[in-house]
Parts: C-alpha cells; structure tokens; sequence
C-alpha cells in the first residue's frame, strides 16, 4: 500500500502537518504502507499556464509543457493507494502553493470526446487516473469558530472531478499559533479514527 499525504501549509511543524500526521498514524494502526510526505511549497512546481495541452485537444498529452517537480509527483499520485489532502484555510481558501497544486494535476484527467458523424465533438466526459482511490481532507484555520466551508468545498468539489473517494475531513478550529492543533486531543483523536477509516472504509462521492 502507498499513501500520498499532500500539505498545502508553508509551515513544517505546523498545526496542518501535526493534524496530518496523526492520520497517517490512524492509517498505519491498519496497514503496513509505504508513506509519501509533500510539502508543496518545498517543490518546484511553476503555476498553470493553461494551455490545456496535458488534456486538450483529445486524447491530450497527457504530460504538462512545464518543466518542473510536478512531473515526477504525478507519476507518483498515479501509483499511490490513498491520499490525504492537507492545506490551512488561508483567506477563507485552500492555501495558494496547494490551489496551484491541484491545477497542475490537471493531466489526472483525461477528456473523452463524444464526436457527431463529421468528427466534430458534441460533449464528452472525463476520466482520472485516481478514480475510485480513497482520500481524505485535513484543514486547520485560526478562526475559533467554523470558516472555512470554502476551504471545504474547495477540496471536496476536486475530490469528485478526479474521482477520488472521500472518507471524510479533519476541521481543526482556534490554531492560529504553531503549536495550538497539538493541544485538541478531540482533534487529534478524529485525525487519528480518519486514518484509520482511510483504510478500512470505502469513501463515497
Ligand atoms: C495568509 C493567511 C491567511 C489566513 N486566513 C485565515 C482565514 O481566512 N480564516 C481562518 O480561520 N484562519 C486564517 N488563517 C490562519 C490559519 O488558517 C491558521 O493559523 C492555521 O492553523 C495555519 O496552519 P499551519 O500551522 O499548518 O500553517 C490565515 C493565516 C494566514 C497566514
């Protein structure tokens, strides 16, 4: 088994990285696996020029024109088990060094064409290299009170475009200093019971 944990926090040690961390353990207590930590701010990933060559024209290329760290990480993505997707709530969205991550796994997808009798395409649908692999969603903001429903379906709506499954979401509130996540035993607790579920449940859509 691989699990991929993707941290979209610019801070190492950080209350994102703590909460992820105790899903991975959660997912260790039931598997064996081979675990592959990202922090995107510490790779070299230029942001999306949107060209759509990875995807567009069809069949697409399948490779992005951009010479980066992102090449090798798709590769990766592709071949792992289960994800976790961990970001800050940063402005009431995912942080932006993860926002531009997730618009560089555009060559996940694939757009299938549906072409009428002379060729030219009519609608059509896309597939993912990820369909059907589990992942789950970790967020932590400084807001003592719920925010970051952006954040959420920010994540949640790129869960479904690549076909992942989601298991379920770690919202970790009030840790605006580095530090605070590792002080909500409730939080790290349900980090904790979602890694777990990463492997042992199914995830819906
Ligand atoms: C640029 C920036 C913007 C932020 N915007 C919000 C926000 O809109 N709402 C919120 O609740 N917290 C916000 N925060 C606080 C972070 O979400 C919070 O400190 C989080 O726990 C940081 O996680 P980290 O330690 O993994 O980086 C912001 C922090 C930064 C640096």
């Amino acid at each position: 088994m691989k699990l991929m944990a993707i941290i979209g926090s610019p801070r190492r040690g950080g209350n994102t990285e703590t909460l992820v961390d105790k899903v991975i353990e959660g997912y260790l207590s039931k598997t064996p696996a081979e675990v592959e930590k990202i922090f995107v701010t510490e790779k070299k990933i230029g942001y999306c020029t949107g060209c759509l060559s990875c995807t567009f024209p069809p069949p697409g290329t399948k490779k992005c024109v951009i010479k980066d760290d992102m090449a090798d990480i798709i590769v990766q993505l592709s071949s792992a088990d289960a994800f976790i997707f961990g970001t800050p709530n940063h402005m009431r969205t995912v942080s932006a060094p993860l926002l531009i991550f997730l618009s560089r796994m555009l060559p996940i997808m694939q757009f299938l064409p549906d072409k009428d009798a002379e060729g030219r395409i009519i609608g059509g649908g896309f597939t993912s290299a990820l369909k059907d692999k589990k992942a789950a969603m970790v967020i932590s903001q400084g807001d003592p009170i719920f925010s970051s429903s952006l954040v959420h379906a920010v994540l949640e709506r790129n869960f479904i475009d690549f076909g992942l499954r989601r298991v379920g979401d770690v919202i970790s509130s009030g840790n605006m200093l580095p530090g605070d996540a590792a002080k909500k035993q409730a939080d790290l607790e349900k980090a904790f019971q979602l890694g777990a579920a990463l492997y042992t449940m199914a995830g819906m859509w």
